[in-house]
């Protein structure tokens, strides 16, 4: 191994959100951060070394996103995605959400129907409301002991003024990595129905040993022309400060109306910084990200185990990829009111309420496995003390 994960990264007092924030969000400090999906590590040396070497030049004036940049996009998706997306079909956003956003604007209409399928990033609901559309929600499905897509429920939605669908691939916060036939039964029906798929493939990197991801627009002609895909290096190789994240529009038309959007809002330019974080990402650091993928694998097969052994009213499904996982705690009988307040206040561990997912998530908790593996193993056990604690008074 090159690299060590397993070197405990102080993040308080980084002006980190994960850690800074914990007084404001959870009403005191002394907790352990596993709720915001970034990780507890630091970017991959290549990209540390690119930025001084940056900031070495000293001009950090208005920067240009070079062709070579482009070429890195691309190439990633190809070599590690198997997509020949095309460079002309590459462009940016600051950020995965104000990409959703951006799309909303171009290809929707205030008063129109958005479908997620709950529970999902709480982002996508505020983003839809936001804009002035309708949040539809098409919930997944539980089909033999996991969560799926429920196509039919998805069919009976499509109306001409509701057929643009927010895909999260793979899934926050059910860690499901969407297998080709999933995806290709819904090409089928996009098509069929004349869907347009916004496609958040933000954790499309992050997936273990026994799944894969597939990119929607992937599988055929027809889906590249009706879907927008974001990708980004932030969650990939813990640059989210970047800023810097990716759309993929292979369609001329579609693409016009989004670069329409970004520009009007005086958008469209990254940050010099950002740039030099992002090529080196995609041009250098694949051996780096085999290794994260490794450790994060290790932590997933270690959160799997305790939460079986020694959480045994609680229920988790096997996660296939991301490193935010799902956990069901209604077995222990709590609301999600009282579950926050057993985390935070009896485990002293900062979670994300699963309520904020969506009606589904009452009783549910996300935890962000992003951290190495001391501080793992020191919030479960701290979960499974309270837990404990608590069945036995
Ligand atoms: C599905 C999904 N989309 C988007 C984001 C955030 O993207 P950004 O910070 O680039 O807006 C996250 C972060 O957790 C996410 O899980």
């Amino acid at each position: 191994m090159k690299y060590d994960f397993d070197v405990h990264m102080e993040r308080r007092g980084t002006n980190c959100e994960k850690w800074d924030l914990l007084e404001k969000e959870f009403g005191r400090k002394d907790l352990l951060a596993l709720w915001v999906a970034d990780m507890d590590f630091p970017a991959p040396p290549e990209v540390l070394e690119a930025l001084r070497k940056k900031i070495d030049e000293g001009a950090l004036g208005y920067p240009v996103a070079p062709d070579s940049l482009v070429r890195a996009v691309a190439g990633w998706q190809r070599t590690r995605h198997g997509w020949d997306v095309g460079e002309d079909a590459v462009t940016w956003a600051p950020g995965v959400v104000a990409g959703l956003a951006f799309s909303l604007m171009a290809y929707t209409k205030p008063g129109d129907g958005v479908i997620i399928q709950t529970p999902v990033y709480p982002p996508f609901y505020a983003t839809i409301k936001e804009a002035g559309r309708r949040v539809v929600k098409n919930p997944l499905k539980r089909e033999d002991d996991r969560y799926v897509m429920d196509l039919e429920g998805l069919e009976k939605l499509i109306t001409p003024t509701c057929r643009t669908l927010i895909l999260c691939s793979p899934h926050n916060p059910v860690a499901r990595v969407w297998a080709k036939e999933e995806l290709e039964a819904l090409a089928e029906l996009a098509v069929r129905k004349n869907m347009l798929i916004i496609s958040d493939e933000i954790h499309q990197d992050i997936v273990y040993s026994d799944a894969k991801h597939t990119c929607i627009a992937s599988l055929s002609d027809e889906m590249a022309s009706r879907t927008v895909t974001f990708v980004a290096p932030s969650k990939t190789f813990n640059i989210a400060g970047m800023n810097t994240s990716v759309a993929l529009i292979p369609d001329e038309k579609l693409m016009a109306r989004y670069v329409s959007v970004v520009n009007r809002l005086h958008l469209g330019s990254l940050s010099i910084l950002g740039i030099t974080a992002m090529e080196t990402a995609y041009s250098k650091c694949a051996g780096w990200l085999d290794e994260l993928t490794a450790y994060l694998e290790g932590n997933r097969d270690f959160t799997e185990k305790f939460v079986r052994e020694r959480m045994p009213k609680a229920r988790m499904d096997h996660p296939e990829g991301t490193y935010v996982f799902w956990i069901d705690f209604r077995g222990y009988g709590f609301d999600s009111e009282r579950l926050m307040d057993l985390l935070v206040n009896e485990a002293k561990v900062a979670l994300n309420n699963g309520r904020n997912f969506g009606t589904e998530g009452e009783g549910f908790a996300r935890i962000n496995i992003g951290t190495d593996r001391a501080v793992l193993r020191e919030a479960l056990e701290n979960i499974a003390g309270a837990l404990e604690a608590r069945s036995n008074r």
